[in-house]
């Protein structure tokens, strides 16, 4: 089958290169997916460089996220043959979702709503799993609190903004530049704060009146980060994604103590087939009621991925791109 191979450690464009692979067998607990579309984000470009915290043996296939039918199974995974399905790839152990083919973890594979498009559906899983695990299991989210949302205009943070809306946040989004800024208000943000214009810790103080952030959604780390902790409200939470700017934050323990903030880890993977499939529910019903969707903002061709992921290593892009060759 045809698939992308990272095949040297670099920038995309010269780590990735296309090749001619045997079709992969489903180990006991995975299935085999035809995919029709994958979203590409990041980590993809992390995984390129050797700095993503899973590091397959070259050469493997990338690609976190896809859409597709289920065309084997393991002897314990759950999902019917024949299912269409949106899933995390096992993209860990190096059979991701820029191939013709790919597996996933049946654990992590959970059934794509009819009415839901193929590209839209391979971008649903990780965005909003994460957002959903971050915000309601582990930020324990309250109506009307001041949520900011870091990274705001990306893969990760469209979803936070629109989940912490649906649940009665007032979302305070931090992007750069006005482009991203626009997309943010579109999505629903009630203040954007342009990280290029404004100083974090100064717009979310004026933005909350005084009072600071209840809840911080953390996908960027460094600097971000660093300025968000700086404006907390008493008894926040900082909510740890991930390291977009290429590293975490890791605060002085006195400051933490002294403004009773909690740094909290969030990690989907963590959690069992029987809560994410509830999640996956609860966030398709939410879908249903169009109070979120998955903000494709570019489809790209098979041939097109290095492209793409250099638009992604060089910060041009927004919400989600996906690899889709129907229209
Ligand atoms: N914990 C989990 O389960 C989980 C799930 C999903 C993602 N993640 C992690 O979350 C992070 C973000 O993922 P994503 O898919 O949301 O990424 P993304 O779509 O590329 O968005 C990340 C945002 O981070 C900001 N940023 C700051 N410094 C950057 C830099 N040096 N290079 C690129 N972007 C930078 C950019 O915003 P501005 O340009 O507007 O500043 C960008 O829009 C990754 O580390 C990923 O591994 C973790």
């Amino acid at each position: 089958m045809k698939a992308w191979q990272i095949q040297q450690l670099g920038e995309p464009a010269e780590a990735i290169a296309l090749a001619d692979v045997p079709v992969p067998e489903p180990a006991d607990a995975e299935v085999r997916i035809a995919v029709d579309a994958t979203a590409i984000s990041l980590p993809d470009v992390f995984m390129c460089r050797g700095t993503y915290a899973f590091r397959p043996e070259l050469p493997f296939i990338p690609g976190q996220e896809v859409s597709g039918v289920v065309v084997a199974a393991g002897k314990d995974a759950k999902t019917p043959v024949g299912e269409r399905v949106m899933a995390v790839t096992s993209f860990f152990r190096g059979h991701g979702g820029l191939a013709e083919q790919a597996l996933a973890l049946d654990i992590a594979t959970h059934l794509a709503p009819k009415e839901m498009d193929h590209a839209e559906a391979a971008c649903f899983s990780i965005s909003y799993q994460t957002a959903y695990i971050g915000l309601v299991t582990r930020g324990e989210i309250k109506p009307e609190e001041n949520l900011v949302v870091l990274g705001a205009a990306g893969g990760t943070g469209t979803a936070a903004i629109q989940l912490g809306c649906a649940l009665g946040a007032r979302v305070i989004a931090v992007a750069a530049g006005e482009e991203k800024a626009a997309l943010c208000r579109e999505l629903g943000a009630d203040t954007v704060i342009d990280h290029t214009q404004v100083e974090i810790t100064e717009g979310i103080k004026e933005a909350t009146h005084g009072q600071g952030a209840d809840l911080v959604y953390d996908p960027v780390g460094g600097d971000a980060c660093k300025a968000a902790s700086l404006a907390m409200a008493s008894g926040g939470r900082i909510l740890i994604i991930g390291y977009a700017s290429g590293s975490y934050y890791d605060p002085p323990t006195a400051h933490l103590i002294m403004n009773n903030t909690s740094m909290v880890g969030v990690y989907v993977g963590a959690y069992s087939k029987p809560y994410t499939s509830e999640v996956s529910e609860a966030l398709v019903a939410l879908w249903r009621d169009k109070k979120i969707r998955s903000v494709v903002t570019k489809r790209v061709n098979f041939e097109d991925v290095p492209t793409a992921l250099e638009d992604i290593a060089n910060r041009r892009a927004t919400g989600k791109i996906v690899v889709c060759d129907e229209p």
